[in-house]
């Protein structure tokens, strides 16, 4: 395989809770290349009707898409979510607004605009993009496509951590319902369900440290491309 020496693009997908977050802001500050949270994207427009209190129907999603600008931005590798300029970063990672995410990210129109912009961001940098979709449809091109795969338990226990630490506290149990129905949904869509393509290679990280995990992947990259 020819390697690449120029501009190069990893795109990471997965079901929630399977370590993308933490994969994705690894390698871009080891490789010191831009990050793409393309999960929080969706968060803002969720957390728009969920903070609003409208419910999550295509026609309203189309009354309100236009009036929606959404921002992100990095401070030391943790991004910053904007919407219409409020910066709304503590309020998107509740349970509440993942399902929200879910909800909204359905709709057609919703993701060919966010796809848009997850391409005009990437530009011509490096690129670590985390998501969906980004080895299917945002980049099916990319350099090193990544399924990221763990048990349910595990997951369910890192989700908990993740909520604790923000202050919130929920039963495993509860995560796991949670995880379940979102995967449920997220997988069987008409719109960019989330697949692994043929050419992602799967790693399951139900038993790899966090470091294990980033040096097993950086060792694919370099069979790939000039670092
Ligand atoms: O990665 P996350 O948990 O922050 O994503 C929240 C929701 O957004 C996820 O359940 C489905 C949707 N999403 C999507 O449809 N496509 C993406 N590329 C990223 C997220």
């Amino acid at each position: 395989m020819d390697k690449i020496d120029k501009k190069y693009i990893i795109a990471i997908d997965g079901f929630a809770a399977t370590g993308k977050s933490f994969l994705a802001k690894e390698l871009a500050k080891r490789l010191n290349i831009l990050y793409i949270d393309t999960g929080a994207m969706y968060r803002a427009l969720g957390y728009f009707f969920v903070s609003n209190n409208i419910s999550l129907t295509d026609e309203n999603i189309e009354k309100y898409l236009d009036t929606l600008d959404i921002k992100l931005e990095y401070v030391n590798l943790e991004v910053k979510v904007y919407l219409n300029n409020e910066d709304i970063t503590d309020k998107i990672r509740t349970e509440e607004v993942s399902m929200a995410a879910s909800d909204v990210s359905k709709n057609k129109n919703v993701r060919q605009r966010l796809v848009k912009m997850q391409r005009e961001m990437a530009g011509k940098e490096s690129v670590v993009l985390e998501g969906r979709d980004t080895t299917s449809v945002v980049f099916p091109n990319a350099d090193l496509k990544i399924y990221l795969v763990a048990s349910p338990d595990v997951r369910a226990l890192r989700r908990q951590k993740d909520l604790e630490k923000k202050g919130q506290i929920l039963s495993i149990e509860e995560i796991k319902a949670s995880l379940q129905k979102r995967d449920l949904q997220d997988s069987t869509r008409k719109e960019s369900p989330l697949i692994k393509v043929e050419d992602a290679i799967e790693v399951d990280t139900t038993n790899l440290s966090k470091s294990e995990t980033v040096e097993f992947v950086i060792n694919l990259l370099k069979e790939r491309v000039t670092l």
